[in-house]
């Protein structure tokens, strides 16, 4: 089991990430205000619904990051309602609440930083209206992606957003982080695909913002204020979702490359020619490698490897991949093999969705980071990435979504080894900075959490950081909503 990086009495503000490697230990919390907290609890959703048991709280404590700290208890609701009431109340005790999907996040963000309520929509997961003239879905946001996905599969509709978790992770997480992954070139992020929210407000209030449309210019775009929000300004409980058709045919292409540089040009000439792609990753040797040996996968030899997927017309998919093929060889892609096998094409698929598993499995700890560079940039920041590799001697990992310039540079280590810890530190802040001033930003997909809570500043300057603290003290003026994070 990998080692927790626990938040456990730590002061407000997190000055020192070394401080953070302890064990989880229940809070010292113990304040009349708290508990006043549990006792109502259960008159709310039931005494079955709430857990106080410190062997409990610890399965709530921690995300696919490595940090933890324990709550002070664990709530299941069933209801808007009730998540209402539970947030009124903990907005009275001032006590701190953390909504949690499945716990698939990568940056911390549903790690209760300060103690307090986790509150769990897990039971939330109803689909409660499917609108196939209009093609829209509304659900509560407990349901996992891989369920709702399995319901539509029988009228051929998706939820197209794809992250590497899709198997486990909720519609609510996926909204808080605003998650993309794999086909975002093809059908966006999660913000392109909500309609509207249904939100509880930490002052208890219910609010719908957006709407069932596929365009309004009416007001202040709230919607997206809560998403990749991180729980920070409330808890989103209900969403309208925008559908596609299932693709009926597709082909990938998958091209190997002696160095990752030179992988990188030929991504960024693909993207420059504008072709249609509906999926371009990117994997280096070492994950490839990983990936190899974890799934017997027959994968190249090779330093980098491109894949591309296209999906429409069988004669537009072969023209749009001819021409992509051409830039690939241009720039030095010494395998190129089609796959319009359906068979092959999922393999492939497979063999990138299971990336992050497998090269957890080589070191103690993995430490992901999610940076964006223009596209344009890749070339530059693969060759960064190999030089702070080399420099502190340390195994990165890298691969990622390529078409949208976002790598998951992956810093394997043992945690309990200060002096790799330390240098594992020091490459993460070069890996961010790197990006940033590559014209980057600190995360695509896995948000800001905890993990990267030490750059926020380092990309947005401090009339920003105001802008955003006084949002978040109209709607939170007591700073109960996942606090302790980067606002
Ligand atoms: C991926 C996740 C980890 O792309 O974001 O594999
Ligand atoms: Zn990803």
């Amino acid at each position: 089991m990998k080692t927790a990086v626990s938040l456990q009495n730590l002061p407000s503000r997190i000055p020192n990430r070394r401080s953070r490697v302890r064990k989880p230990r229940r809070s010292r919390r113990s304040s009349v205000q708290l508990d006043r907290v549990v006792a109502r609890l259960p008159s709310i959703v039931g005494g079955g619904s709430v857990l106080t048991d410190r062997a409990e709280l610890v399965c709530y404590s921690y995300d696919a990051s490595c940090y933890s700290r324990l709550p002070d208890v664990v709530v299941f609701p069933n209801s808007s309602e009730e998540i209402s009431k539970i947030v009124r109340l903990a907005n009275r005790e001032r006590v701190p609440v953390t909504p949690r999907g499945a716990g698939t996040s990568l940056s911390g963000g549903p790690v209760p930083a300060r103690g307090g309520i986790v509150v769990v929509l897990a039971r939330m997961n109803r689909i409660l209206d499917l609108d196939e003239d209009n093609l829209t879905v509304t659900c509560e946001v407990g349901l996992t992606l891989r369920d709702l996905n399995r319901s539509l599969a029988r009228k051929l509709l998706h939820f197209p957003i794809d992250p590497g978790s899709s198997e486990a992770a909720t519609l609510g997480g996926m909204i808080g982080e605003n998650a993309s992954g794999m086909h975002s070139p093809r059908f966006g992020k999660t913000k392109d695909r909500v309609l509207s929210l249904e939100v509880v407000l930490p002052n208890g209030d219910i609010i719908h913002v957006g709407s069932k449309c596929f365009k309004s210019a009416s007001g202040y775009n709230l919607k997206e204020l809560f998403i990749g929000s991180e729980g920070t300004l409330g808890i989103v409980t209900k969403a309208t979702l925008r559908l596609s058709p299932l693709p009926d045919n597709y082909t990938v292409i998958s091209a190997s490359f002696k160095t990752t540089v030179a992988a990188g040009r030929a991504i960024s000439r693909v993207v420059k020619r504008g072709l249609p792609v509906s999926a371009l990753e990117f994997m280096d040797r070492p994950s490839i490698e990983v990936v190899k040996a974890f799934t017997g996968l027959p994968l190249p030899q090779a330093a980098a490897m491109v894949l591309i997927e296209c999906t429409g017309p069988e004669g537009e998919v072969q023209n749009h991949l001819a021409d992509a093929a051409e830039i690939l060889r241009e720039e030095g892609a010494f395998e190129l093999r089609i796959s319009s096998d359906r068979g092959e094409a999922d393999r492939l698929w497979h063999a990138r969705k299971v990336t992050y598993g497998a090269i957890s499995r080589i070191r103690p700890t993995a430490i992901q980071a999610d940076p964006v560079v223009p596209v344009s940039k890749l070339p530059d920041y693969l060759a960064r990435l190999d030089l702070i590799a080399q420099k502190y001697a340390l195994k990165i990992v890298s691969y990622g979504h390529a078409a949208d310039g976002n790598l998951h540079p992956t810093v394997l280590i043992d945690e309990g080894n200060p002096e790799e810890m330390r240098y594992a530190r020091m490459a993460l802040a070069e890996i961010y900075q790197s990006a940033l001033e590559l014209g980057g930003t600190l995360t695509g997909e896995h948000g800001v959490g905890v993990e990267k809570s030490d750059y926020f500043n380092l990309e947005w300057p401090s009339n920003v950081v105001s802008v955003m603290r006084e949002i978040k003290a109209v709607l939170d003026p007591n700073n109960i909503m996942n606090p302790r994070k980067w606002i």
